[in-house]
């Protein structure tokens, strides 16, 4: 057989599908619906204004390639919100480069600088792919201690950053609101970070696609400090704020020779994002009004969430803050049934028909005591599913 790369070998795959897959065979064999808390998206569907824009742009023929950077009218659009919501930013449209998605976004941010040998401090926890594309390119993932505490908390360790950083450091990831924990981090800590990586002239990687899902505390952005054209890369997209995860968009904002080379990049993997797709998503930027109810909608899940999920012994539980996942602490669990996290999250859709993501998914440590809850699921169906593992787990 004709020999894969070498750098292929080096991904895992492990991701939150994996979890679907096993489900969809337990609906097969056992003929049960399952109930799914593995879920990656808003369970509503993109709002109309924007599928009306893409439809009409559809039907007006604007069906061929764009400029790689994306159209000029999303561009100016997204550099003109920005500069609103972050006063000061300034962000203008030669700073902006739209995606086919957050996870091209950050797949030429990492491809732009990791060479092989650069090390890349990820937060342990963290979204899967960051290591998995720093991995490809050679480059090592080093991973931040993130500290719980039941009370208050996720918190980063600063002290914990500034030790793990050498000579062949190359950039920080930062990402809050937060996946997995649905922490949203505190204006000091993402100051902190900031500050830290300045004066050590390391590139920050902020991936903010969680911004409007606020449900207590202020969201500090990278964008609010005027300097920010240092040494910042902002990372955002449409499929979670207005349920656009289908249509693959997303953007990054940075200084204009970096975007220049993204676009150098873009033109030759994708040449550009799906035409008609940007042109609803101009439209994005006025129905804001949905979107805040829909974050209402996912504030009572959320508190449904917590309250349920308190009621299982051995479960320690915060509150998330942001996001749409809530990230208990099952080390109690685990020590009872003496089963991984991995082998808890098979059993719960084996036996309970409950999907939800091992937090091991998300490397490197404190995953192996954690499980992810998204409450992006209806209301009956969060109380249904929980029940349905106490009961799994009362048994055991
Ligand atoms: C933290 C984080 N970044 C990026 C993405 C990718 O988003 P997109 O659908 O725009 O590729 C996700 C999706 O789950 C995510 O959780």
């Amino acid at each position: 057989m004709i020999q894969f790369s070498n750098s292929i070998g080096k991904l895992t795959g492990e991701s939150t599908l994996l979890y679907q897959d096993i489900a969809r065979r337990v609906e097969k064999e056992r003929g049960i619906k399952t109930i799914n808390f593995g879920i990656g998206q808003p369970d509503v569907i993109t709002f109309k204004e924007i599928r009306d824009k893409a439809k009409e742009a559809l039907d007006q023929g604007f069906t061929s390639y764009t400029p790689a950077k994306g159209i000029d009218e999303l561009r100016q659009k997204i550099a003109e919100y920005l500069s609103i919501e972050y006063k000061g930013s300034d962000v203008k449209k030669e700073e902006v480069i739209v995606t086919p998605g957050a996870k091209t976004a950050l797949f030429l941010s990492f491809l732009l600088y990791i060479n092989p040998g650069d090390e890349v401090l990820l937060f342990d926890p963290s979204f899967y792919s960051y290591a998995e594309v720093v991995k490809l390119l050679g480059g090592n993932p080093v991973y931040l201690n993130v500290n719980f505490d039941e009370k208050s908390g996720f918190s980063i360790d600063l002290e914990d950053l500034k030790e793990k950083i050498n000579s062949k450091t190359k950039m920080i990831v930062l990402n809050s609101p937060h996946n997995p924990t649905g922490m949203v981090f505190s204006p000091s800590e993402i100051q902190g970070i900031q500050e830290i990586s300045k004066e050590r002239g390391i590139l920050l990687l902020s991936d903010e696609i969680y911004d409007h899902f606020i449900y207590e505390g202020k969201m500090r952005s990278v964008l609010e400090d005027p300097e920010w054209r240092e040494n910042t890369i902002y990372l955002n997209g449409f499929s979670k704020t207005f349920s656009m995860t289908g249509w693959r968009l997303g953007y990054i904002v940075a200084k204009k020779e970096i975007i220049d080379k993204m676009g150098i990049l873009a033109s030759n993997i994708y040449t550009c994002a799906t035409s008609f797709a940007q042109k609803g998503a101009i439209e994005s930027f006025n129905t804001f009004n949905h979107v805040e109810e829909m974050i209402s909608l996912f504030r009572r899940r959320r508190d449904v969430m917590f309250e349920e999920l308190s009621k299982i012994d051995g479960i320690k539980v915060y509150k998330s803050s942001g996001a749409f996942y809530i990230f208990p602490d099952v080390g109690g669990i685990l020590e009872r049934t003496k089963l991984s996290v991995k082998e808890l999250s098979i059993k719960l859709i084996e036996e309970a028909g409950v999907i939800t993501i091992p937090g091991e998914v998300f490397p490197l440590e404190l995953g192996k005591r954690f499980i992810r809850f998204s409450f992006a699921i209806d209301e009956e169906k969060i109380k249904e599913g929980i029940r349905r593992i106490k009961e799994t787990l009362d048994k055991s």
